[in-house]
């Protein structure tokens, strides 16, 4: 069979190993693909939403089953136009992809279909916004936060402790600061727990959770410094416990499926649940409508069955018939940036280590790669996801860093604490 994957990150270098294991997979594409998707796939130069060049491209190509890795060219309508052009996909339809892509969108679905969340209210204005969040904080909240309604590269979020900080950054977004996205801003009460993700396939007739996970989304040890798209990731994540699982079935993915069902929206893909998990139980943060980065790399690195017969079950709405079989070693990724990151970061620094890497048992996926005159170079900011397993979690954890201390370019840093909580959790 022959599979294009689109997307160029942690992500899909995950997705196209995993795929590439398929013993009826005999040929990979990857729209545009980086470094290390070179590897498993033939890299084509194509960006990801040029929708009508993918969709061409998979035409000629005679492609049997496209994956859309990111959520741009999902909200964008990708499957949509691949689905006119005959081709079979993984990913849900530019409509339920909304989900995603207005957090408007989404906050009404849960509120419609009876699924946890945090209060919120929805502004078109500055004015009532301001004067809603200095309400809040005068009623005694201890935080609020401010979302930009549309995708902002994970950046349209603000959590504030401190009403000025909440007001200053809602008028940026009315401002134009991330454009189209901060035209309707959500205006949302602040929970507090910890956080998991829990990412499910769903068919529209049924919903099957995959391994929890967790992510590490500050830039710096314990916490600190500015958001990221993701430091790290292990799987399992203790704090989803039988119990909280059990909750998150009854009370967020059934809902969800019951939801999508009603709502006439049409989501055969992956469901990225954001959860807080707080006294009162788990609580919607976010959906996102394909794999968590760097969540997927340790996710996909515990499944034990073939990933294109699960993905393909799930297009054909067939997922009751599909079998997912998973290690019960943990697994740990450990993410590799370039300095500076999220700020601004010097690019084209050789990359070395990576074979020696391999050796130590760990899996290297590239994200931001690309090979320029023979060698590896760093080309974006989350750079590598080094990610191993281990009969327990600190065994997984060793094994990560010491694949990450083979490999090196200049100026490069990753967190030194990925998997702390779960940790925690087992003294
Ligand atoms: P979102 O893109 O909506 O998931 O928000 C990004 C991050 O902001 C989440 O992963 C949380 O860390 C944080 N966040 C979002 N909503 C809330 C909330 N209601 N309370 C506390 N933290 C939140
Ligand atoms: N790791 C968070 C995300 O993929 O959005």
């Amino acid at each position: 069979m022959k599979v294009m994957v689109v997307g160029s990150g942690g992500r899909e270098h995950t997705l196209c190993w995993k795929l590439n294991q398929s013993p009826v997979v005999n040929k990979i594409f990857c729209a545009p693909g980086n470094a290390g998707i070179a590897e498993v796939a033939e890299c084509v130069d194509i960006d990801v939403c040029d929708l009508e060049k993918l969709a061409d491209f998979a035409k000629k190509e005679e492609v049997d089953f496209a994956v859309v890795g990111p959520e741009a060219p999902l909200c964008a309508g990708l499957v949509d136009v691949l689905k006119e052009n005959g081709i079979k996909v993984f990913g849900p339809s530019k409509i339920a992809a909304q989900l995603e892509g207005s957090k408007d969108f989404a906050k009404q679905f849960m509120l419609n279909h009876n699924i946890p969340t945090a209060k919120a209210a929805s502004f078109s204005s500055a004015k009532p916004a301001e004067e809603y969040i200095r309400n809040e904080f005068a009623e005694g909240a201890k935080g609020i936060v401010i979302k930009a309604d549309g995708l902002a590269a994970g950046k349209g979020v603000c959590v504030a402790d401190e009403v000025e900080t909440a007001v200053d950054f809602m008028r940026s977004c009315f401002e134009g600061v991330f454009g189209g996205a901060g035209s309707q801003v959500l205006v949302e009460e602040c929970l507090f727990g910890e956080e998991a993700s829990i990412l499910a396939l769903t068919d529209g007739k049924t919903i099957v959770p995959l391994v929890s996970s967790q992510d590490h989304k500050r830039a710096y040890d314990n916490d600190e410094g500015p958001n990221t798209g993701g430091m790290g990731a292990y799987s399992p994540a203790p704090v989803v416990d039988d119990e909280i699982m059990a909750q998150v079935n009854s009370q967020i993915l059934d809902n969800f499926l019951k939801g999508i069902q009603e709502d006439g929206l049409d989501f055969k893909g992956l469901l990225f649940v954001g959860v807080m998990v707080t006294e009162n139980g788990p609580k919607v943060l976010e959906f996102n409508v394909r794999f968590g980065d760097p969540e997927v790399q340790a996710v996909m690195c515990r499944l034990d069955s073939d990933l294109l017969g699960v993905m393909m079950k799930t297009a054909e709405g067939k997922l009751s018939e599909a079998e997912l079989v998973w290690s019960d070693d943990p697994a740990v990724c450990v993410v590799m940036a370039s300095g500076g990151y999220p700020g601004s970061y010097k690019k084209g620094y050789e990359i070395t280590g990576l074979d020696a890497a391999a050796e130590e048992g760990a899996v290297v996926f590239h994200a931001g790669t690309s090979k320029q005159e023979g060698k590896i170079v760093n080309t974006g900011g989350r750079v590598l996801g080094v990610t191993a397993r281990g009969k327990d979690i600190a065994a997984a954890i060793a094994n990560a860093y010491r694949a990450v201390d083979k490999i090196h370019w200049q100026d490069c840093f990753c967190r030194r604490d990925i998997g702390f909580r779960a940790l925690a959790r087992e003294k």
